[in-house]
């Protein structure tokens, strides 16, 4: 056997399972039962906002806090499962393969927000069931949601080993691929909801499309190296200009250009299309410093696998 061959079967201290108790089902370990410091950093992340919700309901016993925590919780599953899409893209550019091991912890956590959104919006209705069905089937913006978060149920159910197993591969990819109507569905669902405020709405809906044009663009085996990626940063950001425009003009009535025309006067600070270009730029440093430094196959051109 080769000796590169021999040494990659030889146990290492990396490779051992932790000595005590700790289990492979721990949310902060890995398959093999050690500490895994960025599984930890996500779980601690993804419980954040909880022990936030909560905090606030032991100390302010907020008067409309079922609106509060229906809005939060909405919010934090709209970022979460933002961030689920946003792993395997990262994962392939920035080579860092354990990136997987937190995709998902982001889209149980996503749902499980979800649910508790759901269930504070129920409250929210004093369980009227009769006025909840309605409002599923004829408020558009209520309707995106439940189709949203059903697709997430899928997701969450077939998120095992189990599932893995019983699916193949490539059949599970496939179901899993429902991430992305899931995810625009959720935002559509924002929007809708949303009246004033669209500044969030555009951040993501820029971070969205970017993230669903690197996967489109390897779905057809087309180029997705750095030059590729430094050209889709300004025209995300462009795309994120012609967003948020758009939002402002259907929800609020201004006139677009106007808020188009802040993002070169900067009178409100830094705006959403901005941070989508800095974000997306980063990505594409990180790609170039990961070819240069640290790879020695080229990811220019890569194709899908
Ligand atoms: C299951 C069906 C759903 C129902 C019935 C529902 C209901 C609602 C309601 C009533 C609001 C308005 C809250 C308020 O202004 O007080 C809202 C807002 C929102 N929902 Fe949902 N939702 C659902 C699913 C989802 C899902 C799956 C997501 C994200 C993944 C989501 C994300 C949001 C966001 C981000 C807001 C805006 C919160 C804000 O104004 O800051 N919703 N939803």
């Amino acid at each position: 056997m080769p000796v590169a061959d021999q040494l990659k079967q030889r146990p290492t201290t990396k490779s051992r399972p932790a000595p005590s108790g700790i289990g492979p089902w721990l949310p902060w370990t890995d398959r093999a039962g050690r500490l895994s410091m960025l599984k930890l950093v996500v779980f601690i992340i993804v419980c954040a906002p909880t022990v936030y919700m909560l905090a606030v309901w032991w100390a302010d016993k907020l008067p409309t806090m079922t609106t509060f925590v229906v809005k939060e919780s909405g919010e934090w599953s709209m970022r979460f499962i933002v961030a689920a899409v946003a792993v395997s893209p990262l994962r392939r550019i920035a080579r860092f393969n354990k990136l997987i091991l937190v995709r998902r912890m982001l889209g149980l956590a996503s749902l499980f927000y979800g649910f508790v959104h759901l269930w504070f919006y129920f409250t929210s209705q004093h369980y009227d069931w009769r006025f909840i069905l309605e409002g599923a089937l004829t408020a558009p913006f209520l309707t995106t949601g439940y189709i949203a978060l059903l697709l997430m149920i899928v997701l969450g159910v077939t998120s095992n080993d189990l599932s893995v197993r019983k699916l193949g591969t490539n059949g599970w990819r496939r179901v899993h691929w429902i991430v992305f109507p899931a995810a625009v569905l959720s935002l559509l669902h924002f929007i809708l909801e949303r009246r004033t405020d669209g500044d969030e709405i555009a951040l993501i809906s820029g971070i969205l499309l970017y993230l669903l044009s690197y996967r489109v663009m390897r779905y057809y085996n087309l180029p997705t190296g750095p030059i590729m990626l430094f050209l889709l940063a300004p025209l995300a950001a462009l795309a994120t200009v012609g967003m948020e425009g758009a939002f402002y003009k259907f929800a609020t009535g201004v006139h677009a250009p106007t808020i188009m025309w802040l993002n070169v006067t900067f009178h409100e600070g830094l705006r959403p299309a901005w941070w989508v270009l800095f974000a997306c730029l980063i990505i594409a440093l990180v790609m170039i410093v990961q070819e240069r430094f640290f790879s020695s196959a080229p990811a220019r051109g890569e194709r899908r696998r």
